[in-house]
């Protein structure tokens, strides 16, 4: 009974020990992740986000399609979203390190996202996708992002263009020095 307390200094520092090492570790394998080259003196990747796209991702943000919407493509070895065509490559690191809050996301109701805008339709139709999904789908409408014209047409608010403007922007199209493009 004399040991008590040195036995509970012991758990308590090797439990705080084991936590900080969890939290230091990602920032000592990423934390200094910048942006690069694919090819030696090439352009450097990823690519900053176009203005209105800035806007578009606090709106995804704010309506939560991350609930529902994952932006990561798996290797080939640990899923077929590539096969799919979620992507031309997986997703690494580096594509996220200049996004303010990265949207990875943890459920899959609806397609990854990743690499939207290279399929997307055109902004029309992704903006009716929005007013009325699928039939069927999980998707919930989000007419309230529209407004009616006086001749009765509707009008997107600027939440819903920023929003489209977002979702074209999604690409993978560029290689990265830790996954190529077509390899
Ligand atoms: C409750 C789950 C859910 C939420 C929340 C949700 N979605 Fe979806 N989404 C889906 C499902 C399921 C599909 C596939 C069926 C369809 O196209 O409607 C889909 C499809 C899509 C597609 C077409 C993808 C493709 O590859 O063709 C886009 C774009 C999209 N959602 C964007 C959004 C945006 C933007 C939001 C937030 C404003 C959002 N979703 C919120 C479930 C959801």
């Amino acid at each position: 009974m004399k040991n008590i307390k040195f036995i509970f200094a012991g758990v308590v520092f090797t439990l705080a020990a084991s936590f900080l090492g969890i939290l230091l570790s990602g920032r000592v394998q990423l934390g200094s992740l910048g942006r690069a080259p694919a090819e030696e003196g090439g352009l450097l990747f990823p690519p900053r986000e176009p203005g209105l796209a800035i806007q578009g991702r606090e709106v995804y943000l704010s309506l939560g399609c991350v609930a529902c919407h994952t932006q990561q493509v798996r290797p080939a070895s640990q899923g077929n979203d590539i096969a799919k065509g979620y992507g031309p490559r997986h997703s690494v690191a580096r594509d996220y390190i200049l996004q303010s809050s990265v949207l990875l996301g943890t459920h899959r109701i609806g397609p990854d996202l990743a690499n939207y805008g290279a399929r997307a339709a055109s902004e029309n139709e992704i903006h009716q996708h929005l007013l009325v999904p699928k039939a069927g789908s999980a998707m919930p409408s989000y007419a309230f992002l529209y407004t009616r014209g006086k001749d009765g047409t509707l009008v997107p608010t600027e939440k819903a263009i920023a929003l489209v403007a977002y979702l074209k922007s999604l690409k993978i199209d560029y290689s990265s020095p830790e996954a190529k493009l077509n390899q």
